[in-house]
């Protein structure tokens, strides 16, 4: 590029208004929360960093497919529209639309897995470790060592450990392995990506013990365009051949369509494999509904079917990369700490180093998360002790997660590159802030999944 700002490759046609609060508000507003970011109404959220999941801005062309949307119970155009563009991207033979992503895990498992089973993956997301582990299978994370160094500058942090995928097999045995997935990029891992040797290794590992690879293709669009960055021969290439040389290597994918694929409400299964695409219909038929909608309307078919092809644009792929990669660059300079390289949907602040006078059960990462909202009014999501800490059952004794992060993920194509100034000044406010940042405890939680409904204080 010759100019260094990083323009949004996109007009804007409508808008939606931000609620401006002050300081003293949010702190009102935090408070009558419980102290929990996912309590708070999202309209006093300036800038709602959240998640990137269902919250990106759908194009003028994807309004247009939705006016266009069949709503035929059977056999819509809407239809073949999502499947020839689904097809048309992956290579995949079957496509079998489900209401978001995690119903297609859900399909996925129940088909292929049984009781004892394991299924190793780079690393398991929530929902797809849920339902592996709901159908009594074990979800086996083997992510790359290079992952726990959370400042080196390597290029493929998602990638897995191919040498504990052998040592997998080798210990399980092939017959308790259905399947091996690699979610791309890395969720779980920062949004790392990962890379095609990597992909072709671990595709070898599972030709050799006859098993399929499948993807969680969630985010493949942004996984492709760090391969274009980065690896080794592939600069010349598109996005579109990288995508398809990776799903030329896996026998099938789930993929929420609520991250690369920008529609609000949408996923799918895909595969080569006959057999599986019969049962996996049986299956939806039982609660998503008849193959040619699955979970969604025509009119979410057809978004999909827009947003598959928009998703892999490389002008939007570049600014989007390039623009969370600013984020963090600018926060990086300033000493934050964060993990590095930024991945493509979101930046992670490491909590433990942001506030060290902290301890995990002291919710470093809560109070970083609640000063960016008091501070700016931006909304971002802790992934430590709350989210996957515990209260021992015995003794009531808080546990730490393994780790304490503030994850800021980017809504797609929702922030122009002053929202993202505006980001990286409330980030580093708190920055200067950190050593008065206040410990908080939790004062009521509920069994499962307590991050979403727990009370919290602060701890004077
Ligand atoms: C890697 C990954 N897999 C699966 C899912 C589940 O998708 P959904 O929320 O559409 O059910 C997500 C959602 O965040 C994800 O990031």
């Amino acid at each position: 590029m010759t100019f260094k700002t990083i323009i949004e490759p996109f007009r804007i046609k409508v808008v939606e208004q931000i609620k401006m609060t002050t300081p003293e508000q949010r702190k009102e507003m935090i408070q009558a929360a419980g102290y929990n970011i996912f309590a708070l109404h999202s309209d006093d959220v300036i800038i709602d960093l959240l998640t990137d999941s269902g919250t990106g801005a759908m194009s003028a062309n994807q309004w247009g497919g939705v006016m266009r949307g069949d709503e035929s119970y059977a056999g819509s155009p809407s239809y073949f529209n999502f499947y020839d563009s689904i097809h048309d991207v992956t290579g995949f033979e079957y496509v079998i639309p489900t209401h978001q992503g995690r119903a297609a895990e859900r399909i996925l498992f129940s088909v292929t897995c049984n009781e004892g089973d394991v299924v190793p993956n780079n690393s398991h997301f929530d929902t797809t470790r849920a339902n592996v582990e709901y159908r009594g299978a074990v979800a086996l994370d083997l992510p790359c060592g290079e992952l726990a160094d959370m400042d080196s500058d390597r290029p493929f942090k998602g990638n897995m450990d191919v040498d504990r995928l052998r040592a997998a097999f080798a210990e399980y045995g092939p017959d308790r392995i259905p399947l091996v997935m690699m979610t791309v990029t890395n969720n779980s891992g920062g949004g790392q990506p990962v890379s095609l040797a990597n992909m072709r290794a671990v595709a070898e590992v599972c030709r050799e013990f006859d098993k399929p690879l499948y993807l969680d293709a969630c985010r493949i669009a942004e996984n492709a365009m760090f391969i274009k960055m980065r690896e080794p021969g592939y600069a010349e290439k598109s996005v579109r051949e990288i995508v398809r040389e990776m799903c030329d290597l896996a026998q099938g994918c789930t993929m929420s369509a609520k991250k690369d694929a920008i529609v609000n409400m949408g996923g799918f299964l895909a595969t080569r494999d006959a057999d599986l695409k019969r049962d996996a219909q049986s299956l939806l038929i039982l609660t998503e509904g008849f193959p040619t909608y699955g979970g969604l309307s025509g009119r979410d078919l057809e978004a999909l079917a827009i947003g598959m092809q928009e998703g892999i644009d490389e002008d939007y792929l570049n600014y989007r990369l390039t623009s969370t990669r600013y984020v963090g660059q600018h926060l990086r300079d300033a000493g934050v700490p964060l993990l590095w390289p930024t991945g493509g949907h979101a930046i992670y602040l490491d909590a433990k180093r942001f506030a060290p006078h902290l301890s995990p059960t002291q919710l470093p990462g809560v109070s970083v998360a609640i000063a960016l909202y008091e501070l700016g009014g931006v909304r971002a999501c802790e992934i430590g002790t709350l989210m996957f800490g515990r209260q021992d059952p015995a003794t009531g004794e808080e546990l730490a997660g393994p780790r304490e992060l503030v994850r800021l993920a980017i809504p797609r194509r929702v922030y122009t590159q002053s929202h993202m100034d505006y980001v990286i000044e409330v980030v580093l406010k708190a920055w200067q802030q950190r050593e008065s940042l206040p410990a908080y405890r939790i004062v009521e939680q509920p069994p499962f999944l307590r991050h979403f409904s727990a009370k919290l204080e602060p701890v004077s």
